[in-house]
């Protein structure tokens, strides 16, 4: 008697979570409690476009792909094109969409101008400082959180990176980004994001160190992303084992720009290797339950008033900057390469609530 209870009870949930995942009306940011975004490009949030129709509906946190990057703003010392981070900001006012801002200073997009200027210190501080200064100071309290450093950390040694800013302002360019940042809007969350770190271990803890340091100077650091552009075969144990490490800061904690592939790559560009060279259902129904475990453990494992959120990069396979990054032939997106819901989909969807 009791086992055909539970048997009922367990029936009507499995039929009752199969149709909220498959009701066309579903929504992902409304399954859960915490912010759930996209990366997008303004010209296709700002114009008639499918990914546009997207967003509005399934995400209530929108990341500029490229839009709000250094090079794509500034074009020259004195010279900001400000239109388009303009049109996005009235855009995420109108349709009640939170901001988040990517990316200060990442060593990938220095515009060629500045890159020039190498060896000019002074004038590359400069430039610098009033960049920060000037760009949060517009958008305050329009953009929720900032990337102040983009990947400041190198790859399995945990040392510096050896970047243009590392080279010519010193390792004190983290602080100082964070301290301007900060004087320039109080009240936004300043995160340090970085690749990798959620399955290299090196890394991690060189990222920690390098927070709790920043933190022992009095410097503004107040979130920590995680990109986690992850891999089939990265195991959950490792990946929880970096949440956990990163709620213990108190941070808020982001999954910035998830994402995940099935084939191998060395996190260059064009350094991809295709073993895979089709989309099986069971590699679909595979990836639905990744998608669903990393929504589950960043669900658990942070604590709900340090999830600032998470974001997935991009939409749709064919459109993923995966394909053309790496030059692999992949899929990792939650929609297919005519915008159809993947079992990534329902699988993160059913990951961000409690059944
Ligand atoms: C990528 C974009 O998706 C591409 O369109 C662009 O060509 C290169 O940058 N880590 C980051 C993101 O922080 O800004 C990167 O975005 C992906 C890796």
């Amino acid at each position: 008697m009791i086992i055909k209870l539970i048997r009922t009870i367990i029936i009507v949930l499995c039929v009752s979570c199969a149709n909220r995942a498959n009701d066309p009306d579903t929504s992902l940011h409304e399954h859960a409690v915490f912010p759930v975004g996209t990366a997008i490009s303004a010209n296709n949030l700002l114009a008639d476009n499918p990914l546009r129709e997207i967003t509005l509906d399934q995400f209530n946190s929108i990341t500029m792909e490229n839009d709000m990057k250094m090079r794509s703003i500034a074009k020259g010392p004195e010279l900001y094109r400000w239109k388009i981070v303009d049109s996005v900001v009235h855009f995420c006012e109108n349709n009640d969409k939170r901001l988040h801002g990517h990316v200060l200073i990442w060593h990938s997009s220095v515009p060629g101008w500045l890159r020039e200027m190498d060896g000019q210190t002074d004038s590359i501080r400069n430039f610098t400082e009033k960049y920060i200064t000037k760009y949060v100071t517009r958008y305050k309290g329009k953009v929720a959180g900032w990337d102040i450093v983009n990947e400041a950390i190198s790859d399995s040694a945990g040392t510096m990176r050896n970047t243009f800013w590392l080279e010519n302002l010193g390792q004190d360019y983290i602080a100082d980004a964070f301290n301007l940042a900060h004087a320039a809007d109080p009240g936004a969350v300043l995160f340090y994001n970085d690749y990798n770190i959620e399955r290299d271990t090196v890394k991690l803890h060189a990222t920690l160190n390098m927070i709790e340091k920043l933190q022992s100077e009095n410097v503004p650091v107040s979130g920590i992303g995680l990109q986690m552009h992850i891999r089939m075969d990265v195991p959950n144990d490792v990946i929880a084992y970096a949440l956990q490490k990163c709620a213990e800061t108190g941070l808020q904690v982001h999954i910035s720009e998830l994402d995940i592939i099935f084939n191998k790559h060395n996190d260059t560009k064009a350094g991809g290797i295709q073993q895979y060279t089709e989309f099986t259902d069971s590699m679909a129904l595979a990836q639905g339950d990744k998608y669903k475990a990393i929504a589950e453990m960043y669900r658990t494992i942070i604590p709900e008033d340090q999830q600032y959120g998470i974001t997935v990069w991009g939409f749709d396979d064919g459109g993923s900057w995966i394909r053309s990054f790496f030059n692999i032939h992949d899929w990792p997106t939650l929609y297919d390469d005519s915008l159809k819901r993947k079992p990534a989909y329902y699988g993160f969807l059913n990951g961000l609530h409690s059944e």
